[in-house]
């Protein structure tokens, strides 16, 4: 298995892997809208404001997430992890915590503070997810399940408290993905 940044990435393989993981987990709607989402990300990546990382076994994309920033008044670097997708074939395998994981190394080396995420609790925790209450930090838009919204700190401290909502890049601005 080879995890890498992904930069010179195709849309249509990225955006084929989003629509079929979720189209097999969350049904043929839910695939089209991440599948549409992983889309509009893949080409947009500039390895700053999105990032992509990939798993790779014999040449062929078998995972991928996203990372992008999300914009406070503080000068304190935030990413949000999201979306993530293992293809069905290698769920259950590890694949997505290495990758996460990964992920988070290379954000710790480029010195961000904070990650955050919007998910299942019982899996991100598995990769240093906490609960994180909006007093600490606010959602960009308002969440439909706020025990889903999930922080940790790179950098060894506390996750320090924000104020005011965060801007995330706009292909999520979209009610429908919170
Ligand atoms: C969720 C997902 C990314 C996990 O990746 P994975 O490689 O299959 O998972 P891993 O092998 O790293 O981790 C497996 C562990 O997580 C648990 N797990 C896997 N998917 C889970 C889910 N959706 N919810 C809760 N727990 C989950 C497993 O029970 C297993 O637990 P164990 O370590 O105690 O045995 C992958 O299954 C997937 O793409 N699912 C469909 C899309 C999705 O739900 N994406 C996440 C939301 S953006």
């Amino acid at each position: 298995m080879e995890y890498r940044i992904l930069n010179n990435l195709s849309d249509e393989e990225l955006s084929s892997l989003f629509t079929s993981v979720f189209s097999s987990s969350e049904g043929e709607q839910e695939g089209r809208l991440i599948g549409g989402l992983a889309s509009q990300l893949a080409a947009r990546v500039d390895d700053q404001e999105v990032i992509c990382l990939g798993a790779y076994q014999d040449g062929s994309i078998i995972g991928a997430i996203f990372f992008t920033r999300l914009r406070f008044d503080e000068p304190v670097d935030t990413y949000m992890l999201s979306p993530v997708a293992v293809s069905t074939a290698h769920q259950g395998s590890r694949v997505g915590q290495a990758l996460i994981n990964f992920g988070l190394q290379e954000l710790k080396r480029r010195s961000v503070s904070v990650v955050v995420t919007y998910g299942d609790p019982l899996y991100y925790s598995k990769v240093g997810f906490h609960a994180l209450s909006e007093d600490v930090i606010q959602a960009p838009l308002d969440l439909s399940m706020p025990e889903g919204w999930l922080g940790q700190s790179l950098s060894g401290e506390a996750i320090p408290e924000l104020k005011g909502r965060p801007v995330c890049v706009s292909e999520f601005d979209n009610p429908d993905y919170w």
